[in-house]
């Protein structure tokens, strides 16, 4: 997680010695099972958005016109200099931020035009969320914080434990599950807020810099768990990133600058 420095300065599309430093994504690609082409169900459909937000210093326009079809099994990376729009872009996708122009649907529901209720139930229904600070429950341990989305939908104790644990388990991190979350560290604290994106088995994982505060060692892993989620278990992930070494990893990149995409390719 080196490449900051990149990210901040005049962005330009990443060349393959950028994309070398950090991480050193062949040792990922290795083990992780092959690439798929990509299919042809668009899932998440952003047109012609524009937002701009209102502040005591005037107006910032965040998004510019931002036309994104995202499209099912895919890896996309979003990437960009600080202050670019990645995390407006999240948001708007997830219905948390109503866009001043434009549309976003999810397979064909236009998400605007639902009803706030609707719109949190199609939000926990599609996506699972990682951001990289974890809201935890500190009283609760670690396998009842992952569990929490099920209580909130009323499933029965045990059923929950049983689900949990074995997620806990899928993703090696069985070990922690008595403890609670504040007694691990970042990058374990890390892996725990992808198990609790998964207990509702969403089809999207969305992730804002879900590697940004943690050493490369953890980054790592916590990639290497995205890029397996995708291939073994074909779940969508949408994922925004500062560190250009990330990119090979990715089956789609989208370069955001000022506010608009100046980048966008697929495998
Ligand atoms: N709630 C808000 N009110 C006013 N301006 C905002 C708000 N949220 C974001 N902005 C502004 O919108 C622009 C885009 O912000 P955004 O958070 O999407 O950037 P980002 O690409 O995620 O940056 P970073 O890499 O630093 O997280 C920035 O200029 C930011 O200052
Ligand atoms: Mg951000």
């Amino acid at each position: 997680m080196t490449t900051h420095s990149h990210a901040h300065g005049r962005f330009h599309k990443p060349t393959d010695a950028e994309i070398q430093i950090g991480v050193d994504v062949g040792s990922i690609e290795q083990h992780a099972s092959p690439k798929k082409h990509r299919s042809h169900h668009v899932v998440v459909s952003v047109e012609g958005v524009s937002k701009r937000y209102q502040t005591d210093g005037g107006g910032v326009q965040a998004l510019s016109d931002v036309t994104l079809h995202l499209y099912s099994g895919e890896f996309a990376m979003i990437y960009g200099p600080s202050g670019c729009g990645k995390s407006t872009l999240l948001h708007t996708i997830l219905g948390l931020e109503e866009p001043n122009a434009g549309a976003v649907s999810i397979r064909d529901k236009h998400i605007y035009e639902m009803s706030v209720d609707d719109r949190s139930k199609l939000r926990r229904q599609y996506f699972g969320m990682v951001f990289q600070q974890s809201n935890w429950i500190k009283a609760f341990r670690v396998w009842e914080n992952v569990g929490y989305p099920l209580f909130l939908e009323g499933r029965p104790h045990h059923e929950v434990k049983k689900h949990v644990l074995g997620l806990l388990e899928r993703l090696g991190i069985a070990e922690f599950a008595y403890r609670k979350p504040m007694q691990l560290s970042g990058g374990q604290q890390q892996k725990v807020a992808l198990a609790r994106a998964l207990a509702t088995n969403p089809r999207i994982i969305v992730a804002d810099e879900p590697t940004g505060n943690l050493d490369s060692v953890s980054g790592k892993e916590m990639i290497e768990l995205l890029v397996k989620l995708n291939r073994e278990e074909h779940r969508m992930i949408l994922m925004v990133t500062h560190d250009l070494s990330l990119l090979p990893l990715a089956t789609r990149r989208v370069g955001l600058k000022d506010g608009h995409i100046i980048f966008d390719d697929h495998d």
